[in-house]
């Protein structure tokens, strides 16, 4: 993990934060729509606003199907925009495996609801400059994306 990526921006100009409890299927929604406003308050950039929308529904999601609870934390600095997700659950033995389009460990009751199609994860990635999902299996996951607001610094 390089020292530039795990640093969270030194003066940020705004924090919000979500708790994701157990089995809470809305509030993955719910808090990608306050964070699209909040950004879209702040008069931050459409695209910024968007990719950051998806990091936090599908991160959310992903804590709601995969893990037993959570927190998401949006820091939103001049420079940069940083979503920060952390869990307690069975975390994820194989990221590399995890990461791969289509890869899936949704039961048949959660894919009858519409989750499970595996693109969460690749499609955060998509959405982020830097993007680093840490896990301990039987403990937890940690995930980190950061968007620069900085064009020039953005990823192609
Ligand atoms: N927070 C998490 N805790 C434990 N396992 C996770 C977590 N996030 C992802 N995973 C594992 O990684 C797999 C791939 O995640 P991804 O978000 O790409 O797909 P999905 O959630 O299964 O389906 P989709 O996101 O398309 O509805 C999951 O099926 C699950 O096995
Ligand atoms: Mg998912």
């Amino acid at each position: 993990m390089s020292q530039q990526t795990d640093a969270l921006p030194s003066r940020p100009h705004l924090t919000l934060e979500y708790k994701i409890g157990e089995k809470d299927f809305m509030v993955a929604g719910e808090a990608a729509s306050k964070t699209k406003m909040a950004l879209q308050q702040l008069g931050l950039q459409r695209d910024v606003v968007k990719n950051v929308a998806i990091i936090v529904y599908e991160a959310g999601m992903n804590i709601v199907i995969h893990a037993q609870h959570g927190h998401i934390k949006v820091v939103i600095a001049p420079e940069q925009v940083v979503v920060l997700t952390e869990d307690v659950g069975q975390g994820i033995p194989d990221i590399e495996l995890a990461m791969q389009e289509g890869y899936s460990t949704a039961p048949p009751e959660i894919r009858e609801m519409g989750f499970g199609a595996g693109m969460g994860l690749s499609n955060i990635k998509k959405c982020s400059d830097e993007f680093i999902i840490e896990s301990q299996p039987g403990v937890g996951t940690v995930l980190k994306a950061r968007l620069y607001l900085d064009r020039t610094k953005r990823a192609a």
